[in-house]
């Protein structure tokens, strides 16, 4: 019996540690108003790249994205992320009310390659050493290795449609599978950077 309430103890330690350990990590980050980000959004999303995460501290799911913008709709900061359905973040951002996109410096460049390149299918995202997870007081996930993180609670989403493409070029160029990204639009929720 006393072995059993050690081992009790233990485990109910362990996990509460680990749980203030996600919390505290966060504080290497000060928030920010969405009005301090003053960074190229065009370069920092299409050519530094970000990664979009989305999920719990149980069960969440990463990838590396370029397209997507940050901007102002329905008087409101938004971000716009596309994630095509065979993604497996796409359960994801499907499931969840809430994503998160976050920018790193030029030494991620190897990871976000990765993280580009692999699925959560085949890798498992969730133990990946060099992306070690943080949680946001909403309970969203990012990552203590990034610069900048935005938080966003999903207010609109479509699948992108073939017969309204204006530019019909950009179906066969893009979509040769038909495989036309979901978009959500994210009313940003909080902007941390590192300190
Ligand atoms: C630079 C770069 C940008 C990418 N941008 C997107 C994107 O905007 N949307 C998308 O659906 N996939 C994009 N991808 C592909 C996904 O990151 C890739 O398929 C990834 O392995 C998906 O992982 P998952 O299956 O775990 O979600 C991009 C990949 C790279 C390398």
């Amino acid at each position: 019996m006393t072995k059993l309430l050690f081992l009790f103890t233990v485990i109910i330690g362990f996990y509460s540690c680990t749980a203030q350990t996600h919390l505290k990590d966060m504080e290497e980050f000060k928030e920010v108003g969405w009005e301090e980000l003053n960074t190229n959004a065009i370069k920092l999303i299409g050519k530094d790249w970000m990664l979009i995460t989305a999920g719990n501290i149980d069960d969440y799911n990463m990838m590396t994205a370029s397209w997507g913008n940050i901007g102002w709709l329905w008087e409101k900061p938004i971000t716009t992320i596309f994630v095509r359905p065979q993604r497996q973040t796409y359960i994801y951002t499907e499931r969840e009310d809430y994503y998160t996109i976050s920018f790193y410096s030029e030494d991620y460049r190897d990871v976000l390659l990765k993280m580009g390149s692999v699925s959560g299918r085949d890798f498992d995202k969730m133990n990946y050493d060099k992306l070690r997870p943080v949680i946001t007081p909403n309970g969203s996930i990012c990552f203590k290795e990034a610069e900048i993180i935005i938080e966003c609670k999903k207010i609109y989403s479509t699948v992108i449609k073939e017969n309204e493409f204006i530019d019909k070029d950009i179906i066969d160029d893009k979509y040769p599978q038909k495989d036309f990204h979901t978009m959500y639009i994210g009313e940003i929720t909080g902007v941390w950077m590192r300190k």
